[in-house]
Formats: C-alpha cells, sequence, structure tokens
C-alpha cells in the first residue's frame, strides 16, 4: 500500500471522527419517552390519535402538509364515516381549472388527500422567514430519534444562551440542528381545547400530535405487528408438532 493511500485513509478517519465528535456536541441527548406504539404488542393509543390529530389540524396544518394521508384513512383513528365527511368538508380543495384557467375550489371530500397550506415552496419560504416547513408524512421516520426527537423539538425552545445571536425571526431551541430554527414555538398551554376533557398541556399536545404523526407514517403498523406476531406463533407450533413428530419417528425405529 502506497504511504499517499495510508494518508488518505487516515485523513478521512480523522474527517469523520472530528465530525462525529462536533455533531454529538451539537445537540442535547433526547429525553426518552414512553409511547403506547413501543414493543412488539404495541398499537397506537386512539384517543392519543384523535386528540393528536385534533392538533395537527388546528395548529401544524397552517403550516405543513401531510401529502400522503387522505381523510378517509382517518377511519383508523376510529372517526365515523359522517365525522370524517364533516371533517373533510371543512377544508377547500383545489380541483382542476374553470374555462379561463382559474383555479375551481370545492369542500374536501374523503377520498381527497390533505391538502398543501401553500401553494409552491416559494410561497411557504416567503411565509417562513426563508425556511420551507417540511411535509409531514414522514418526518418521524426521516429524522434520527424519530418521535422523541420530534416531541424534543416541539418542547425544546428556550432563551438562547448569552453572548448568542439569533438571526431575525428566528428561535432558539435546544434539539434543532444548529439550534437557530425558523418554527416559532408552535404550541403554548391551552392552545387547544380537548374533545374528551384531558387538559391541554404543551407535553400533552406535543405527545398527541406526536403518536397521530408516528401513525401517519406507517398506517400500517399495527397490521405488520399483528402479521409478525401471527407467523411467530406459526412457527412456534409448528416447531413444536415437528419435534414431537421426530421423537415419535425416532422411538419407533429404537424398539
Ligand atoms: C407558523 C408556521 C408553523 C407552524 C404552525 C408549525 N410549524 Fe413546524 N416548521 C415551520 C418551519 C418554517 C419549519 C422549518 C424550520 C427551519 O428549517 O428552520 C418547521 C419545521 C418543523 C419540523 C422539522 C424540524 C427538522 O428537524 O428539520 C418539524 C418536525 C415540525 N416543524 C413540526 C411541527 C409540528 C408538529 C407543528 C404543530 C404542533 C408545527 N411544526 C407547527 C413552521 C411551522
Amino acid at each position: 500500500m502506497s504511504r499517499r493511500f495510508l494518508r488518505e485513509i487516515f485523513i478521512v478517519f480523522l474527517n469523520l471522527l472530528v465530525s462525529d465528535v462536533l455533531c454529538a456536541n451539537q445537540q442535547s441527548p433526547l429525553p426518552q419517552e414512553k409511547w403506547s406504539f413501543d414493543r412488539i404488542f404495541g398499537t397506537f393509543d386512539r384517543a392519543e390519535l384523535q386528540r393528536g390529530f385534533q392538533v395537527y389540524q388546528q395548529v401544524c396544518s397552517t403550516c405543513h402538509g401531510l401529502s400522503h394521508i387522505s381523510y378517509r384513512h382517518l377511519k383508523a383513528l376510529g372517526f365515523s364515516e359522517a365525522k370524517i365527511k364533516a371533517i373533510a368538508a371543512q377544508k377547500e380543495v383545489q380541483d382542476g381549472v374553470d374555462e379561463e384557467g382559474n383555479p375551481i375550489k370545492r369542500g374536501g371530500k374523503p377520498s381527497d388527500y390533505f391538502p398543501n397550506p401553500f401553494v409552491n415552496e416559494k410561497a411557504a419560504r416567503a411565509a417562513n422567514n426563508g425556511a420551507n416547513p417540511p411535509d409531514l408524512s414522514l418526518i418521524i421516520k426521516a429524522r434520527k430519534g424519530g418521535p422523541h426527537y420530534v416531541k424534543a423539538l416541539l418542547k425544546g425552545y428556550t432563551d438562547p444562551p448569552s453572548g448568542i445571536q439569533l438571526a431575525p425571526g428566528m428561535s432558539y431551541n435546544l434539539y434543532f440542528s444548529g439550534h437557530q430554527i425558523a418554527m416559532a414555538p408552535p404550541l403554548s398551554d391551552h392552545l387547544v381545547q380537548y374533545a374528551d376533557g384531558t387538559p391541554a398541556t404543551v407535553d400533552q399536545m406535543a405527545h398527541d400530535v406526536v403518536t397521530f404523526l408516528a401513525w401517519a407514517s406507517e398506517p400500517e403498523m399495527e397490521e405488520r405487528k399483528h402479521l409478525g406476531v401471527k407467523i411467530l406463533t406459526y412457527l412456534l407450533v409448528f416447531t413444536v408438532l415437528m419435534g414431537l413428530i421426530k421423537r415419535q419417528t425416532w422411538r419407533r425405529l429404537e424398539e
């Protein structure tokens, strides 16, 4: 191996080490939460899902799309057909253009996907201090730490440490990469009023909306887990049966 090659390998290794140390220093460790959907038997808590949807609908949907989910999907949250129709009808969606090229708007239907709050990225950035609020459909899968990260982010707003000057319109967040975030704190106590009477603290709303977003990022999770459990049970029964058959066969041969 040439010395030059070894030197290059050493530089790459040093780079990785330094960037790892810098990244590790940058963010506070994530608080680890308990979720209803944790572990092999975990399922989404329906009350949390419904409250989380309410938080998304009333707070986050002003800036964030959820393009992978249609109103019809909300059946999984335990909503009736009539309720889903009513929820969809609250939003205006664009349905083609008229003869003069103007967009035709109509009330939403259960088959419609959640509409994007902004007509395009330029409009989104113009309204949000230059930053584009990401679509939240897959955010739980797309960020390291998943639900723990998003909850920590929603609760992680503090004053900047002394000596740190924030750019205009930016907020300081303990968990956001680089700490300066263009999303102002979206939650404050009692921002929504829960239909089931649960007190809407920031912690509760963050927990509920993250559960809802975890469902949105994998609506088929419960089915997947059920199937896994079924397959494991089948394999277990099959193994025991095969064991018994083997013993039976050899016993006869030994006689
Ligand atoms: C007023 C607009 C606005 C509202 C309301 C809002 N956000 Fe945001 N959000 C933003 C913007 C802008 C960004 C991009 C921030 C940046 O890149 O600096 C963002 C970024 C995010 C991110 C990504 C952070 C990352 O790691 O990149 C998450 C997650 C998020 N928001 C969740 C939520 C949730 C959940 C709600 C509702 C409780 C919400 N937001 C409400 C504007 C908003």
